[in-house]
């Protein structure tokens, strides 16, 4: 069966970095709801348009549009799928789930990447990202080599998010806080959280990420191993 898995956290947690290296270890497949919808707001549609303006004001974007594109997305078969970004929402979560188990498939791992809010606005700030592969570079903690260029793919469209500003990330935080966080909850009661700090470096947190994904994702937590979040949410 794929290995399929979450990667939650509020905005800049680092879900779009992480996701990137478990393609390159795992060649797993990412599906970024952010990233979907921001192709939607290009494509000029009055659905994109709609788009456009909750993404701008930092509000999450109806479950209705969201779950749609995930659907049309989730094709059987691949190593696997690495959601980012989504859920978001409770209802998104029962969606998800209904969704993979048509599939005769299920989520082997959620994995919450906890950031303090103070690194994330310093995070948000300085992050840009290669319009041609999507690279995530950031000014401070991952400048490109070459100014100016993707290191990944020589591109020189290094673009920065219209939402990536201090106003729209309060709002985002907001909603991270109030519709996302009780997914942690959620997904705890399942047996199926794991916490990894995503305030050590990008290494280290993928070496964290992939612990996980080796010793813990073919069983579930008994909320007594180590590793697990053994924890109940606060
Ligand atoms: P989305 O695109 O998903 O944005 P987000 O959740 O706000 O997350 P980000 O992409 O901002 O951060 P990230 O965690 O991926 O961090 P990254 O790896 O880039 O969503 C945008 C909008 O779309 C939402 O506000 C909403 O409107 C809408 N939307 C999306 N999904 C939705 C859904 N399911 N339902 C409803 N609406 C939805 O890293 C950030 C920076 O930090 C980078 O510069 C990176 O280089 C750096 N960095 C990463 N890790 C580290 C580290 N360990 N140490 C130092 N620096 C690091």
């Amino acid at each position: 069966m794929p290995t399929n898995i979450i990667l939650l956290g509020p905005p800049g947690a680092g879900k779009g970095t992480q996701a990137r290296k478990l393609i390159e270890d795992h060649g797993m497949v990412q599906l970024s709801t952010g990233d979907m919808l921001r192709e939607a707001r290009a494509s000029g549609t009055k659905t994109g348009q709609r788009v456009a303006e909750m993404m701008d004001r930092g509000e999450l974007v109806t479950d209705e549009i969201v779950i749609n594109l995930i659907r049309e997305r989730l094709t059987v078969g691949g190593p696997g799928f690495i959601f980012d970004g989504f859920p978001r929402t409770l209802a998104q979560a029962d969606a998800l789930g209904s969704l993979l188990e048509e599939q005769g498939q299920a989520i082997a791992a959620v994995i919450e990447i906890k950031v303090d809010d103070t690194q994330l606005v310093a995070r948000i700030s300085g992050r840009f990202t290669c319009g041609g592969c999507g690279e995530v570079y950031h000014d401070r903690t991952r400048p490109t080599q070459t100014v100016g260029t993707c290191d990944v793919c020589g591109s020189d469209r290094l673009l920065r998010r219209a939402d990536d500003n201090a106003e729209s990330l309060k709002v985002r935080l907001l909603e991270y806080y109030k519709k996302t966080s009780p997914l942690i909850g959620y997904f705890w009661r399942d047996g199926n959280l794991h916490r990894v700090d995503g305030l050590a470096s990008i290494e280290t947190v993928s070496s964290e990420v992939n612990r996980v994904m080796r010793d813990h994702i073919s069983t579930r937590c008994s909320h007594d191993d180590v590793g697990c979040a053994s924890a109940p949410p606060a």
